[in-house]
């Protein structure tokens, strides 16, 4: 890990991390955010790996310009009414630490938004973070540089003690100046706050007329990575249409293979022994048995079964190690999404 100070060169550094798929921890007038391409799955693997998150919580993508917003968010999926919102909230509150959710374009990776179809957009009031954000790939996804359930943090010293080597490098530019997250700010329908944070509510309400609330306070921080309530537990959450059974790690392998079912083995090695295991009908979540691998593929991999209209798919828990249980977690939840 690369800890440096803040100046020209050092962020040069950082957005070459970031270009090849590394992780960069960097300050924006919030708090420490953890970066990563937003458009490279194995890298946002990598950043939950990193945060040690049980589930995969929806991530804020960073931009630097606005023409950025064209390549992340879907502006056909708004009424007339909705984008209005958003130009007059971007031009007026951008940069600033507000983040806006909105309609998601296809091409950006279901785990940067954890499934979703919406993702959270951010421009960041602050020099070296747009400077960083500019050189690299121009859209970087960064959750709170702090591990799971711990408090978000405001000076580079906060992340070196909590994710030290695991990162690639920490640009270091000092205190926060804001130091609470920025707002969550849901423009669709009736505008709703789902986080308060460093935009005031009333500044909101001054451009766009009443908004709802419901969410955690920035204090809260900490509980609300816990809370069950996060965006990533909703019903709007990706279930697959397919019934989904979850089998016991290792169990897959032993099932009777039927031609109308699929399967999703973790790896390669864990269909040993499947009397099917070459069929159309057999997925690998990562051919090699690599846990980041499984987590990067994973919703892409349930989105390509679910399009080919399978009766069911049967599906084996991976290795509670690293991702792993964030990836159970979200296969069980698929399967209890069904039973609803
Ligand atoms: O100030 C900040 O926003 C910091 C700095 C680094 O920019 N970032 C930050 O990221 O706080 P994170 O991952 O710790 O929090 C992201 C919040 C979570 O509450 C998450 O549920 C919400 O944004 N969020 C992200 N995408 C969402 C979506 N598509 N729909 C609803 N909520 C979303
Ligand atoms: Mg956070």
């Amino acid at each position: 890990m690369l800890f440096l100070e803040l100046n020209q060169k050092n962020i040069f550094v950082a957005a070459g991390v970031l270009k090849a798929g590394g992780l960069a921890a960097f300050p924006t007038e919030t708090v420490y955010g953890l970066g990563c391409d937003a458009f490279n799955s194995t890298a946002l693997a990598r950043v939950f790996e990193v945060k040690r998150r049980p589930r995969f919580d929806p991530l804020i993508v960073h931009i630097s310009r606005l023409e950025t917003l064209q390549r992340l968010a879907d502006f056909g999926l708004l009424s007339p009414v909705e984008r209005e919102r958003v130009r007059v909230l971007s031009q007026s509150l951008w940069p600033g630490p507000l983040t806006l959710i909105l309609p998601k374009k296809d091409a950006v990776p279901p785990l940067a938004t954890g499934g979703l179809a919406t993702v959270a957009v951010r421009f960041p009031a602050h020099d070296a973070a747009l400077a960083l954000i500019r050189k690299s790939t121009g859209a970087i996804a960064a959750p709170s540089a702090n591990l799971f359930g711990s408090l978000s943090p405001t000076l580079a010293a906060h992340v070196r003690t909590q994710l030290g080597e695991a990162v690639d490098v920490i640009l270091d530019g000092g205190k926060c100046g804001i130091g609470v997250e920025s707002t969550v700010l849901d423009i669709r329908g009736t505008p709703r706050i789902l986080r308060h944070g460093g935009t005031p509510r009333d500044k909101i309400e001054t451009l766009i007329g009443s908004v709802g609330a419901s969410g955690a306070g920035p204090g809260d921080s900490h509980v609300k990575e816990e809370s069950v309530e996060s965006p990533g537990q909703t019903a709007s959450h990706y279930a697959p249409g397919t019934s989904l059974f979850l089998h016991a790690e290792g169990r897959l392998s032993a099932l009777e293979a039927e031609a109308d079912a699929a399967y999703l083995f973790f790896s390669r090695a864990s269909a040993e022994g499947f009397a099917a295991a070459d069929g159309e009908n057999v997925f690998f979540l990562s051919e090699s048995g690599s846990v980041r691998e499984a987590a990067a593929r994973l919703f892409e991999t349930l989105h390509t079964i679910d399009s080919l209209h399978f009766a069911r798919i049967h599906a084996e828990k991976v290795p509670a190690e690293g991702l792993g249980p964030a990836i159970n977690d979200r296969l069980s939840r698929a399967q209890s999404c069904l039973r609803r």
